[in-house]
């Protein structure tokens, strides 16, 4: 947006305040919706900024191994691009960032991360980009709008990015909806996971894909879950990133066998998500299936039943003096829902 000369003068102040902001992890493709679909999940990063006189940036809980701690980190790089889309000038941040979201694993930590600073700093400067700007952003960034898209919005999203601009459909998924997500002990990254990927594919693959993410798309719009078992087969990536899993292919093939909706792999993976009817759930024998498949492979696994999300990020803006001000993020706005103060 450039400025015009004769333009209703902009405040260009930073907040004072410290913003935090809580973000949901997101799920990615649901099978056939390769660079499509998300979905948020109940799991959650957290990024706290405010304006400072040096540059300072902490890191809280154990999923954060490696993360920079000077201005090459994504969150104050992400904050950077926000204050110069909005003609700002803002160098020095104080970031926190907690994470309960696992990295490098397929449930969107770095989508959170990017979506947590856009917000972060937008918060800080008064909101004046619209969040189809941050989307935008946050898609560019992320070069596939299916997990920032999750994570900016909640619920299911259904995108498609064109390399230019980015469009999505916000639904609220299926009700009764329980969601196990295997996550092996292993990192997998989306760039290794994306390079195993085949530059073409046949014409019926590519129909047999087509179809399948239509039907998904639309059984969860309908609420039809018993077309997921079917729905949610894929030909596109996960043939070829079953390789880079051991135990991944059991795990698709037979989760409906003890008692899932159906398996697929979680964004480019490594971790595995199956979909369960809330109702019926038998939960112990899916925990144990997917557990002793993995083992069978040598690969420990951590499971965790999470819900769809339905909401994008919360926010939290405390005044210098707030009793909160100094408290660890999580602490503002915790992982279940008994919030906001502000
Ligand atoms: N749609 C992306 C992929 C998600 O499958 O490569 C990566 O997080």
């Amino acid at each position: 947006m450039g400025q015009e000369l004769g333009a209703i003068e902009q405040d260009l102040r930073v907040s004072k305040g410290r913003v935090i902001v809580k973000i949901p992890a997101s799920t990615a493709n649901l099978g056939p919706g390769f660079d499509t679909l998300g979905m948020a999940l109940s799991l959650y990063a957290w990024v706290s900024m405010s304006a400072s006189e040096i540059t300072k940036i902490t890191l809280l809980g154990d999923n954060l191994t490696g993360v920079p701690l000077d201005k090459s980190n994504l969150v104050y790089e992400v904050a950077q691009a926000v204050f110069h889309k909005a003609g700002i000038e803002q160098k020095e941040l104080d970031i926190t960032i907690r994470s309960d979201i696992p990295l490098t694993r397929g449930l969107g930590s770095s989508a959170a991360a990017i979506v947590g600073a856009l917000v972060a700093a937008n918060t800080l400067i008064g909101s004046k980009l619209t969040d189809d700007e941050l989307f935008q952003m946050a898609t560019a960034l992320e070069k596939h709008p299916d997990n920032v898209g999750a994570s900016l919005f909640g619920g299911l999203i259904v995108a498609a990015w064109d390399g230019v601009r980015a469009e999505y459909i916000r639904m609220d998924p299926p009700a009764g909806l329980d969601v196990l997500v295997v996550i092996p002990e292993f990192e997998l990254s989306t760039k290794k996971a994306r390079n195993v990927l085949p530059e073409q594919i046949p014409l019926s693959d590519a129909v047999f894909n087509v179809s399948h993410s239509s039907l998904l798309t639309a059984a969860l719009a309908m609420g039809r879950l018993d077309l997921l078992r079917y729905a949610l087969r894929d030909k596109l990536h996960q043939p070829y990133r079953a390789a880079l899993i051991p135990g991944m292919t059991t795990i698709l093939q037979d989760a409906s066998k003890h008692g899932a909706l159906g398996a697929v792999l979680s964004g480019a993976g490594p971790t595995l998500l199956l979909l369960v009817e809330a109702s019926d759930s038998p939960r112990e024998q899916l925990v144990n299936f997917v557990t002793e498949t993995m083992a069978k492979e040598g690969i420990k696994v951590t499971t965790r039943w999470l819900d769809p999300c339905l909401h994008g990020p919360r926010i939290a803006t405390l005044e210098q003096g707030h009793p909160d001000f100094l408290r660890e993020p999580q602490l503002v706005l915790p992982a279940t829902e008994v919030e906001v103060r502000v």
